[in-house]
């Protein structure tokens, strides 16, 4: 059965870590101007994983509320996008699913395409519902983007996960055709699996962000898409957050449009604080565009997509009338708010930690604020476990 039934995003929201370090305490002891960090590259602070945090107990995190709040009925199918699995071979998913009690008729994979991942992961759920409209598609996008220590890329790290329901009738959005397209095979940024940061080249990696762009957006238009004055706002991949204001002045130049009624700085705001999160940067602008501006039901807004290596994807999404009661605003903002800043010699503590690599017992000590945590490794295996949620006062 195949639907031309609306399809979109029902439900949308992020998790992040509980711990937090900021620019100016990165400055301090890299004597890097701070505003390099704050204007330059548009960061404000990071957040970084602790002990017991990693892309699976940031997912099952950002899912829950939506499984409180829907109920594990109707999902079919879990698609978890990242480009910091934690196996080769078993997708990070299957734990999330484990954590969150769904049902065992459910299919779950993983997909990756560096930053990419996720908006893959929409279109392939999207795709799911219209062939099957009585199911819900989870959509989780978790990544820690984590570099060498004193690298060019180190003030861009960040981690966290955004889940989205994918339903038809959506609440928030719907997610409309066509999409603009690219693939280029260009090694701008990287991780061989051997390695556990990845290789980057930073302004080669600007430069084809920017070419992508171009292109996606000409196929865009190939393709019959809407002209540029018609979006409202434009989300872009965040790497870091002046990526966004630069893309976003590239596009008006290429295609000779004044600015009007986009948003950029709207969509900024989480990720200025939050850093990278790979494939979860994009609706995290998504989210802050919705979190903290008027109501926009009825409006249009593109999303650009963008993952190295490269591939991207310019479509957009239809607000629907009413959306506004359905955010999770407060609930973001206290996310960011809870967590816990590190000193310098922390912060660089944990970056060097590792778990066990000789399948020995290992405990991890208790310090998420969420309520998912990673208990300890034992046998080569990740151990999981649910636990009350603590505030950083716990
Ligand atoms: P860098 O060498 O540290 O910085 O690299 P810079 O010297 O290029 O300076 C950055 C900006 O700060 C410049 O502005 C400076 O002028 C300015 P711009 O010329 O770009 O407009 N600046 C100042 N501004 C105000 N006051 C000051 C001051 N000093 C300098 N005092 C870079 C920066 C982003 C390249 C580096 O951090 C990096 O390599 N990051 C990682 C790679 C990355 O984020 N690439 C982005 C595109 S690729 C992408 O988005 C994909 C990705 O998410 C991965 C994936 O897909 O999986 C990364």
């Amino acid at each position: 059965m195949r639907t031309d039934l609306p399809v979109g995003i029902h439900d949308l929201t992020f998790a992040t870590t509980s711990l937090v370090l900021t620019h100016d305490e990165l400055a301090r002891h890299t004597g890097t101007n701070p505003a390099k960090y704050r204007h330059g590259i548009g960061q404000t602070s990071m957040s970084i994983p602790a002990a017991d945090e990693d892309i699976v107990t940031m997912a099952a995190n950002a899912a829950a509320p939506i499984i409180e709040r829907h109920g594990t009925d109707r999902i079919r199918t879990v698609l978890f996008a990242t480009e910091t699995g934690i196996d080769q071979s078993k997708a990070a998913g299957i734990h999330v699913h484990q954590l969150l009690g769904l049902h065992r008729n459910v299919r779950v994979v993983e997909l990756k395409q560096a930053c990419y991942g996720a908006t893959a992961a929409l279109q392939l759920a999207c795709a799911l519902v219209h062939a099957d409209p009585r199911q819900h598609v989870l959509v989780l996008a978790s990544d820690i983007a984590r570099y060498d220590l004193d690298s060019p890329g180190e003030a861009t790290q960040g981690a966290a996960a955004a889940a989205i329901l994918i339903t038809t009738h959506p609440a928030i959005a719907t997610i409309n055709t066509p999409s603009g397209l690219y693939t280029r095979d260009v090694m701008d940024f990287w991780r061989p699996n051997y390695r556990t940061t990845p290789i980057v080249n930073g302004k080669k990696s600007v430069d084809t962000y920017l070419e992508a762009l171009d292109l996606t957006w000409h196929d865009y238009q190939q393709q019959g898409g809407i002209p540029l004055e018609k979006l409202r706002a434009i989300c872009y991949h965040q790497p870091f957050t002046r990526m966004a204001h630069k893309a976003h002045h590239h596009l008006l130049k290429t295609t000779g449009t004044t600015p009007t009624t986009q948003a950029i700085k709207a969509t900024t705001t989480y990720n200025e604080t939050i850093g990278n999160s790979y494939t979860a940067s994009l609706y995290l602008a998504l989210t802050a565009l919705l979190d903290s501006t008027a109501p926009l039901d009825g409006e249009t807004i593109g999303l650009f997509s963008y993952g190295s290596g490269s591939v991207a994807e310019f479509l957009t999404a239809t607000l629907q009338p009413g959306y506004q009661p359905h955010l999770r605003t407060q609930a973001h903002q206290q996310a960011i708010a809870d967590r816990t800043p590190l000193t310098y010699d922390t912060y660089r503590t944990l970056h060097t930690a590792q778990l066990p690599t000789d399948g020995t017992e290992h405990r991890t000590p208790h310090h998420t604020h969420g309520t998912y945590r990673l208990a300890g490794t034992n046998a080569h295996q990740r151990l999981y476990e649910a636990g009350p949620a603590r505030t950083s006062s716990t």
